[in-house]
């Protein structure tokens, strides 16, 4: 069990803040609760996962069916931490997001021309007015810079003198239907939505650095059936984009290639797949793995090498749609490419990645310096995107912290004051 020793203090701000993530995929639904302690890390206190169903493409299909994977996962969980979770920040994912970066430009009206909060969200508001089909809405806004007045790179204008605010905000799109659907099948499992996170937004909060924001970075999340990309530069989000493929890719080529059956060819992905046949020696390409075809009992003989030519092209087609996609939009990544989601496990896949992209590439793996708790159990790219959205909970729930009246002690206040600092 988890060890508790905690001070009054901070067993007060726990009662107040309990961080959930809840990643449902394609293939898997997972769920990481977390609290936060005393110097801003997130100790995960508990982490569920159990096989999803009802999903096609990242987007929830059929309510129901996603409700019983939910339940599991969250049930799984809360045994582990000892706690009930009421509400969760939920991962929205989906083939059909579309990231477009758009500007919107106000005056600024108020006394002495000091640009206030709502002169910003009007700016934001008008960069928002685009023309959408029917059915569609914007599921985040991203503020990405303002200019005031011509100079430009303002992260903060509320506060500044100038006569014309512009901003820059990076807009994802989805039809609507399918953040009803999540929103549904969230509820029917008994529990309320925090906030609704894009994927690889909650991979990135877990798994990139301040300069791999700063420097710019494309982050790749590869799951089962879905890939999304997001770049960051200059601070920001700079681009977003789907792609409707990722490891069930792998394990339909072995199937059909091999002809076993879908359970068969996922395990042999998992335990002797290799998406770059230079990382194998000549002992190792020659070593025998044993099949058993769909309707034989005989078993066939085949090597690693011949697994290793089936895998690897499917990987290269699949990574250069990616780095397509990166070079259109002209993306300077100089932090190179983080690849989370469980697919970005499979052999291979970073060397072969390094080389398409022609960019330094790393599996991203959730940050040790960020978390504490059951960190061993949740240290993988599967987990990124699950205990991103519960950093994302705790943080957006650390800085709406009502302190009037709530507070117990100065030395919790002054706790929460150092935290907002952070993550403003
Ligand atoms: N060790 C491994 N080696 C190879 N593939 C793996 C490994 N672990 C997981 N995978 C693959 O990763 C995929 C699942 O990844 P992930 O859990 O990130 O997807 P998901 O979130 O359920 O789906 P999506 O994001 O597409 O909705 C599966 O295709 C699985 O076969
Ligand atoms: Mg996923």
């Amino acid at each position: 069990m988890i060890e508790r020793r905690y001070s009054i203090e901070k067993t007060m701000i726990n009662r107040e803040i309990l961080a959930v993530g809840l990643d449902i995929g394609t293939s898997r639904v997972r769920c990481v609760i977390g609290e936060p302690d005393e110097d801003g890390k997130m100790n995960i206190v508990g982490i569920g996962q159990a096989e999803s169903k009802g999903l096609r493409r990242g987007i929830v299909t059929t309510a129901n069916s996603v409700v019983e994977s939910v339940k599991k996962a969250v049930d799984e969980a809360e045994r582990i931490s000892g706690v009930e979770i009421q509400m969760a920040t939920v991962n929205f994912s989906g083939e059909h997001l579309r990231g477009e970066s758009k500007s919107g430009v106000v005056a600024v009206a108020g006394a002495g021309r000091e640009i206030t909060d709502e002169d910003v969200d009007r700016a934001i508001d008008s960069a928002s007015a685009i023309q959408l089909p029917t059915g569609w809405e914007i599921v985040d806004r991203l503020p990405q810079e303002f200019i005031v007045d011509g100079q430009d790179g303002i992260i903060e204008p509320a506060g500044m003198r100038g006569a014309r605010l512009e901003a820059l905000v990076h807009l994802v799109t989805s039809p609507s239907a399918g953040r009803q659907n999540v929103v549904k099948a969230v509820n029917n499992s008994g529990l309320e939505i925090e906030n609704i996170v894009l994927e690889p937004l909650g991979a990135a909060t877990s798994t990139l650095t301040d300069e791999d924001r700063e420097y710019g970075c494309a982050l790749v999340n590869i799951g089962a059936e879905i890939t999304s990309l997001m770049i960051f530069g200059r601070g920001a989000v700079q681009h977003t984009a789907v792609f409707p493929f990722g490891g069930l890719n792998f394990t339909k080529d072995i199937a059909t290639g091999l002809r076993v059956s879908i359970p068969q060819a996922e395990r042999i992905k998992r335990d002797m797949g290799c998406v770059a046949g230079y990382l194998m020696d000549e002992e190792e390409k020659q070593e025998v793995i044993e099949i058993t075809p769909v309707g034989r009992k005989e078993t066939r003989q085949l090597t690693k090498e011949i697994l290793c030519d089936i895998l690897q092209p499917r990987a290269i087609e699949l990574l250069q749609h990616i780095a397509r996609e990166v070079s259109r939009v002209d993306a300077q990544i100089s932090s190179g490419v983080v690849l989370t989601g469980g697919s970005s496990a499979i052999r291979g896949m970073v060397d072969i990645a390094e080389q398409v992209f022609d960019a330094p590439t790393r599996v991203g793996y959730p940050r040790k310096e960020l978390l504490g708790g059951l960190i061993d159990e949740s240290e993988s790219p599967e987990w990124a995107v699950a205990i991103g959205l519960a950093l994302s909970s705790m943080r957006s729930q650390i800085l709406e912290y009502d302190m009037d009246g709530k507070s117990p002690t100065r030395k919790v206040a002054e706790w929460f004051e150092n935290f907002r600092g952070k993550f403003r």
